[in-house]
């Protein structure tokens, strides 16, 4: 039998200050059963299971909304059941009666709280295999925009994991960088929703074991700040800058992306919702002399996964390059997590493919090649 779908859209009341939450009610089941497709839909992409979801980091991660406004938007099967409305869509709440209903499909929205207010960046179109084909994923595109109309936005970015175009005829080719992807079953799916492929990321991976990394010299007049979790408060003014850096300086291909805007509070608040579902290793690198953060690199891990990190930002100012520090603070944060995590097997990462300096230095820190992400821009 022929299924009918529909698209609703969940949204978590957020945790109340002495750490009580409101009954999610059906949503819970629901939720979880979105993580499944996720997880599912990740392990076919990747052919492992690196990047699956912890369901109760999933919901917690989508009750914060201090930074950034979120909603998940699932595909159902059967009729719309959901007795409530926002932004023209049916929205769930905890007292509805799913009945047989089957979550087939998700995609996560956000907008930041801070800038980018034109911008939903970074969410992805995941439709459980069973039921792909039949205009699932196009449904959930247009709630989407439906969404983003009624929130005021006008850009939207969404990343695809491809397979590598190199050496492909018919590979698509973003305007800048040195890579490109193959036109397979996600870049056709942006291409016929009017998208269009602003930029490459290189997806890499570095065995922990197998890698011989040697940590290089200090240079004259600096010295190492590490620290676990949370930035340490005597240091939030000085990440904010380097964050503000990290937006402003990083190529960005075709990407509408504007300067982001980092407080100290902000920095606090964001770590603070991070670091409940992650453990931290960052790396700063401090000129002794004036005292400022020339930089900083930080890897992260969720407890349930100890055989996985994540290597995330590593950003140096401008003033202070041309001193290897970018290498150094990566290898002594590599050093460290072989200690601190000695169950780490592999640190994945991602660049921008026109970064050269630093994909330069993740060859030479061992990273391989495993996948290219493609960042889909739309106007609407
Ligand atoms: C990409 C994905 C979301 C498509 O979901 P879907 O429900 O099958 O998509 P639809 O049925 O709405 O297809 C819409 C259009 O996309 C294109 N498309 C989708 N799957 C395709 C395929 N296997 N081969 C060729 N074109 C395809 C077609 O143009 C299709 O229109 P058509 O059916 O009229 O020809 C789904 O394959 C998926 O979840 N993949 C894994 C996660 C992922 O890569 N997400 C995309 C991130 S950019």
């Amino acid at each position: 039998m022929q299924n009918s779908y529909h698209v609703a859209m969940a949204d978590l009341p957020p945790v109340e200050a002495d750490g009580s939450s409101r009954d999610p009610g059906v949503l819970d089941g629901l939720l979880r059963a979105a993580v499944e497709v996720d997880n599912r839909a990740w392990r076919e992409v990747f052919g492992h299971d690196d990047f699956t979801n912890i369901p109760e980091a999933y919901l917690q991660s989508l009750a914060q909304q201090q930074n950034a406004r979120k909603r998940l938007l699932l595909a159902l099967t059967g009729p719309v059941f959901a007795s409530g409305q926002e932004a023209g869509l049916p929205l769930l709440q905890p007292h509805d009666d799913p009945g047989d209903a089957v979550v087939v499909g998700t995609c996560m929205i956000m907008q930041s709280r801070h800038d980018n207010l034109h911008l939903l960046d970074g969410f992805e179109v995941t439709v459980d295999p069973d039921h792909r084909r039949r205009g699932v994923g196009t449904m959930l595109v247009r709630a989407v925009e439906t969404v983003a109309r009624d929130w005021g936005v006008d850009t939207l970015i969404s990343w695809g994991t491809h397979e590598n175009g190199e050496g492909r005829d018919d590979a698509l080719h973003p305007k800048e960088g040195a890579f490109s992807i193959a036109r397979d079953v996600p870049a056709l799916f942006a291409l016929r929703h009017g998208f269009s492929l602003a930029q490459c990321e290189r997806h890499s991976v570095q065995r922990v074991h197998g890698t011989q990394v040697s940590v290089p010299h200090l240079p004259h007049g600096y010295e190492l700040v590490q620290w676990i979790n949370e930035t340490p408060e005597e240091l939030l003014e000085a990440k904010a800058r380097l964050n503000l850096a990290m937006s402003t300086d990083v190529p960005k291909g075709e990407l509408e992306l504007e300067d982001e805007v980092w407080t100290a509070d902000r920095v606090a608040s964001s770590e603070r919702d991070t670091y409940r579902n992650w453990m931290g290793l960052s790396t700063a690198a401090r000129q002794v002399e004036s005292g400022e953060l020339a930089g900083y690199t930080n890897i992260r891990q969720r407890p349930q996964l100890p055989a996985v990190a994540w290597q995330e930002v590593t950003i140096v100012l401008a003033s202070h390059r041309g001193h290897g520090l970018g290498e150094l603070m990566k290898a002594a944060n590599l050093e460290w997590l072989r200690r601190q995590w000695p169950g780490t097997e592999r640190v994945h990462t991602w660049n921008a493919g026109e970064n050269q300096w630093m994909l330069a230095i993740n060859d030479r820190l061992g990273y391989q090649v495993a996948s290219v992400g493609g960042a889909w821009q739309k106007k609407l």
